[in-house]
């Protein structure tokens, strides 16, 4: 039973809220309050697993009462609310150790899906203090597999905005071992890269992996792809599964730059990743080159739950409407990067990615949006198949037994 507190200056809004999770048989609210104060005090008593927490409240407002209750009831996950799709406010919210956030006028069945899924953190953590299991990073992948689509705009980004709002240790890796962009992107120099854990995969371990990483001033690090292409040819498939092995036993978030070559070294990313995003441009040749990715994915056993369309420079003037893409694709897209002129452009030529630079731009808020949604499930908890029926990625000459 997931256990419940709810505070917001309207009664009605409490009143509803009990309601609605009141027809939910696995959770339980055991306590309301209309202010942050009798909300902390509450929630002290109660130790429940989920508050559920307006943002603007008379006294002690929202975001203290997030602060306060996250600073010393970890085990305690903050849902903050809020009528303002205001991405400041969404911020203070995260940086205040809020988890998740629902927009006023609430969804009916948002409410209920969004508390499953903070718990289902909770849950992680608990498991992890008492010894059940280590943890695992989850591993996010972004793949664009038309190439120049926002692979690396998009995976750097949602790299410092997970960082932005858990606080937790996250890594991008890029995958894109040839012609890799993330150092470039984030303005780092040096020579270690992934090759140097490659050659060394009967050595590696959590340790290994962060000492080969390299810190950028925003608090993530990055393990960057070699700095000659034809020093790719070291990370082979299996070294790739080795490596992601062992950095997610260091990071809590890796997120992956899968760029845009279809590899047997990518398919073992694949394999070892929790989500994958798949990037398309509004044209047909990217859409194109998603339908066949989607048809690759279903050939190897990839289950749909581990997979996302998301839509990257939408709203492109003369572009394919973001409708008609889901309608080609048969899938919705979970987040829509707006096309943005200057933005990205900018961002790549100074090496100061747009999220350092200007959070409040409308791909940011896209950024940050998906962010949420990436930290909002865990992969315990997705409806994955379980783990003895989750087939092996076998590489691409499997494709070819298929055809
Ligand atoms: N949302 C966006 N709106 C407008 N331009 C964008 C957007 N995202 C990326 N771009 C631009 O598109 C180009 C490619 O971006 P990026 O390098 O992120 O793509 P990529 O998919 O990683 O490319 P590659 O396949 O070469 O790795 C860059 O010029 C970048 O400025
Ligand atoms: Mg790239």
């Amino acid at each position: 039973m997931i256990r419940v507190v709810l505070v917001d200056d309207s009664a009605d809004i409490v009143s509803n809220i009990e309601r609605l999770l009141h027809f939910e048989p696995d959770i339980e609210v055991v306590g309301t309050a209309n202010d942050g104060e009798t909300g902390v005090q509450l929630v002290r008593e109660t130790h429940p697993d989920v508050v559920v927490l307006d943002i603007n409240m008379p006294g002690m407002d929202g975001l203290t009462a997030a602060e306060a209750i996250t600073s010393t009831m970890p085990g305690t996950q903050v849902i903050m609310m809020s009528v303002q799709d205001d991405v400041d406010y969404l911020r203070r919210a995260m940086v205040a150790g809020a988890r998740d956030y629902i927009l006023k006028p609430l969804d009916a069945g948002e409410v209920s899906t969004r508390i499953r899924q903070v718990y289902g953190i909770s849950e992680g953590k608990a498991k992890q203090a008492a010894g059940d299991e280590p943890e695992k990073g989850r591993i996010v992948t972004v793949f664009g597999p038309r190439g120049g689509c926002g692979c690396t705009t998009v995976a750097i980004n949602l790299a410092l905005a997970l960082r932005a709002f858990t606080k937790r240790k996250v890594v991008i890796v890029d995958a894109a071992l040839q012609f890799g962009d993330v150092g470039v992107m984030l303005n780092l120099h040096d020579n270690r890269s992934i090759a140097d854990l490659a050659r060394k995969v009967d050595e590696l371990d959590a340790g290994f992996a962060t000492e080969v990483t390299i810190a950028h001033t925003s608090g993530i690090r990055a393990l960057l792809a070699p700095s000659r292409p034809e020093a790719a040819e070291l990370v082979t498939a299996d070294a790739m599964r080795r490596v992601l092995q062992a950095v997610r036993q260091a990071f809590d978030l890796v997120v992956i730059d899968g760029g845009h070559a279809l590899t047997d070294t990518l398919l073992a990313a694949i394999d070892e990743t929790d989500q994958l995003l798949l990037l398309t441009t509004p044209d047909i040749p990217s859409i194109k080159n998603v339908r066949l990715m989607l048809d690759v994915l279903e050939a190897i056993g990839v289950p749909d739950e581990r997979r996302s369309l998301v839509i990257s420079q939408a709203g492109r003037r003369y572009g394919v409407k973001s409708e008609d893409i889901e309608r080609s694709l048969g899938c919705r897209a979970i987040a829509a990067v707006p096309f943005d002129e200057a933005g990205p452009l900018l961002a790549a030529n100074q090496g100061r990615p747009m999220f350092l630079v200007d959070p409040e731009t409308p791909l940011c808020q896209a950024i940050m949006a998906l962010a949420s949604l990436v930290t909002g499930t865990t992969a315990k908890e997705q409806p994955l198949a379980p783990p003895a029926e989750k087939p092996k990625v076998r590489g691409l000459r499997a494709l070819w037994a298929k055809a």
